[in-house]
């Protein structure tokens, strides 16, 4: 399908509109009524790591429109959902999710969780220094998160986003796994997991 140009519409979001029109996962996730096609990597990491565990308690940062916290609460999982923007159908009246509407840099949880989620879409090394600080802090024991890569030097700043997240945790003597791996379902991005040791 092609889109045509519309008048004010950039030409990335042009791009986004015409790969959103074409994806056959965008029309699946609609299809198996999924809040978004970001869902599917959370499947797929589920698959890799069995992570979805029923009385878990997790914040999901950057939720909206809801794929990743809805997936979590059909598992059972306890879910806080911080996003200004809206949760979108059921999952924003289901019993198991918090809704936050409040900015994810300055949210902090009253008790440490078990997982950080964060697909928040801001700069690789914002959400890099997010994630370092909320193991480094204890806040949460894991996290899984998402980098949207820049068009150039994406491998550099993987690298840079790596070193952020090891001298975070190296400054507070934390013990610590990290992996970033492309999902089959990631596009311009990678997906990291990392894991407090002590
Ligand atoms: C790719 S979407 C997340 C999709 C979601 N994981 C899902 O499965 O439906 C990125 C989200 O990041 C949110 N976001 C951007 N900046 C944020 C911030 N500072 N704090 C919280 N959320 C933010 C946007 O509002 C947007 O809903």
């Amino acid at each position: 399908m092609r889109v045509k140009t519309a008048r004010g519409r950039t030409v990335s979001s042009q791009r986004w509109l015409q790969r959103q029109l074409n994806d056959p996962y965008v029309a699946e996730a609609k299809k198996r009524g999924y809040r978004s096609r970001a869902a599917f990597k959370l499947l797929q990491l589920d698959d890799q790591v069995r992570f979805l565990k029923p009385g878990a308690r997790v914040v999901d940062q950057g939720a909206a429109p809801g794929g990743w916290t809805w997936q979590l609460a059909q598992r059972g999982v306890r879910v806080t959902a911080v996003d200004n923007g809206p949760l979108k159908g059921e999952v924003a009246e289901d019993r198991l999710v918090t809704h936050l509407r409040t900015d994810g840099y300055s949210y902090i949880p009253r008790k440490p969780v078990e997982w950080l989620l964060c697909d928040i879409v801001d700069s690789p090394s914002r959400i890099a220094t997010l994630v370092g600080r909320w193991l480094a802090q204890g806040y949460a024991r894991l996290s899984i998160f998402n980098l949207k890569l820049p068009m150039k030097k994406r491998y550099d700043e993987m690298l840079r986003c790596e070193s952020i997240i090891h001298d975070a945790l190296q400054r507070a003597h934390v013990r610590h796994t990290l992996e970033l791996r492309q999902l089959y379902h990631d596009r311009e991005e990678v997906t990291g997991f990392v894991e407090r040791l002590n």
